[in-house]
């Protein structure tokens, strides 16, 4: 009996430590774990790259300037879509849907802009290789601002002339009709392009050049618009200082297991690395068609789109020098692995940036994990995921963790809405 008693504690106690082992493991990094760590922390975040393409991109007026603009719904060809339209501040700058209405509805989901001046190339296809040129995309585009650069050209004549010469020197008179139509650019639609193709060369440059100075104005408020501390970035601040106290009050120990899983078994820091979580190149992850909308091929239109873009780095109205534009010159334009390839968005805030993925075919991230479970057979192209079988309790941790990386903003109230 005393035995039994003897070898019934030895066992209690064998568990005991077991349990105190595993518990140990979970709450302590090895020194590769927290380099990583340290990797996707805020703090890491380097500074600013400049943007050679764009001589105002950190002029503070023009950004006061692209600031008005990007709330300005005369901007487009019902008076009713401005960029916050579908970039709504409290909404983290995106917008809700799955795909973005502006005049029409689109085929891609809002991205955030929040810390987008640090990637080389934007869109979830990259076609555009600055923020300014990003810009005078939605523009003229058919099924979002729906407007033409001669209507905004005129705009900018008859209601923002002042500041904008302070700003880019002195603007032309687009005040002849005759000359500058009201309504004219290289665009899809007929009598539009038809006017434009009437006008001077020399009067098409006039009115693209203020264009391409609104463009630079907004890019100089975009960059502005930077991501806040999370309870992850507390947690890594703490775990460097080593105080025990600081980590546990920072993560639950679920966010911490999701934590190790995204570092670790879920390969997820293959793509979602660095401090904004991502690693600002083009991956094919087999998201899904969506429902309706003809295949998407991603990267490979992307990089022809880019190469090709009138307001590209190496174009006549990008501010660059000869040995600027390394992203562009070097461009990967070619291969297979473009095929139904997509940019990692941040996963900063991603919790408040729902629907999910390039068209928002994915509603929720309990359902972006189970994505990445099963690792489907892509709809265009060959997945480079492998699937992952995570448990129930896993991926719950791994949504905790990943809601951890909310904070909002990083930027005075006054930025985050119409000045
Ligand atoms: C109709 C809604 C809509 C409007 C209006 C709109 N956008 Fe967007 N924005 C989107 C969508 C959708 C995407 C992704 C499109 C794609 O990849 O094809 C996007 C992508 C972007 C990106 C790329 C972010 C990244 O990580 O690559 C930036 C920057 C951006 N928009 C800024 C702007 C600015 C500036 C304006 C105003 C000039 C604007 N948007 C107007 C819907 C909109
Ligand atoms: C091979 C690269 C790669 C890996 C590995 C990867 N992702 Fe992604 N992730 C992407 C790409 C690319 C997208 C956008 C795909 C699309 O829209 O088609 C994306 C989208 C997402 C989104 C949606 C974000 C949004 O705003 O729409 C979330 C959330 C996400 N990934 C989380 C994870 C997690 C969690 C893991 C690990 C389990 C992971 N990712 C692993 C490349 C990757």
């Amino acid at each position: 009996m005393k035995r039994m008693i003897l070898i019934g504690g030895g066992i209690i106690l064998t568990a005991a430590a077991i349990f105190l082992w595993a518990q140990s493991r979970q709450t302590s990094w090895s020194e590769a774990e927290v380099v990583t760590l340290k990797s996707l922390w805020i703090g890491s975040l380097p500074a600013l790259p400049p943007d050679p393409s764009n001589l105002y991109a950190d002029n503070s007026r023009a950004a006061e300037f692209g600031q008005k603009l990007f709330f300005d719904t005369r901007l487009s060809s019902n008076g009713e879509v401005a960029c916050a339209t579908c970039h709504k501040p409290e909404l983290m700058f995106s917008d809700g849907l799955p795909l973005a209405q502006g005049v029409g509805t689109t085929s891609r989901k809002t991205m955030t802009i929040i810390g987008t001046a640090y990637s080389p190339w934007m869109f979830w296809d990259g076609r555009k290789d600055s923020q300014w040129a990003q810009a005078l995309g939605p523009l003229e585009s058919a099924v979002e601002h729906g407007g033409t650069r001669a209507q905004y050209a005129h705009l900018i004549d008859e209601v923002y002339r002042a500041e904008y010469e302070s700003i880019f020197g002195s603007l032309p008179d687009f005040s002849d009709r005759a000359r500058f139509p009201e309504v004219a650019a290289p665009v899809d639609d007929e009598s539009a392009r038809a006017a434009w193709d009437a006008m001077t060369q020399a009067d098409r440059d006039a009115v693209t050049q203020v264009y391409v100075n609104m463009g630079k104005a907004i890019a100089a408020y975009e960059r502005l618009i930077m991501p806040a501390p999370s309870r992850f970035d507390t947690y890594v601040e703490a775990l460097l200082k080593d105080d025990k106290t600081a980590m546990k009050a920072a993560l639950t120990s679920d966010e911490v297991a999701g934590l190790r899983l995204f570092i670790d078994r879920a390969q997820c820091i293959n793509c979602h690395n660095g401090p904004l979580f991502t690693n600002n190149d083009f991956h094919n992850t087999g998201v899904p068609a969506a429902n309706d909308l003809p295949a998407d091929d991603g990267r490979a239109t992307g990089a022809r789109n880019v190469l090709n873009d009138e307001f590209n780095c190496l174009s006549q109205w990008s501010d660059a020098g000869e040995n600027d534009c390394a992203e562009l010159r070097y461009i990967v334009s070619e291969g297979h692995q473009l095929d139904g390839a997509f940019k990692p968005p941040t996963l900063r805030n991603v919790a408040e940036t729902g629907p999910y993925m390039h068209a928002g075919q994915i509603a929720t991230l309990a359902e972006v994990i189970r994505h990445y479970r099963s690792a489907p057979i892509a709809p265009v192209g060959h997945s480079e995921l492998v699937m992952i079988p995570f448990t129930q309790i896993e991926m719950a941790q791994l949504e905790a963790f990943l809601r951890s990386l909310s904070a909002g903003v990083n930027a005075p109230p006054e930025l985050l809405q119409a000045p």
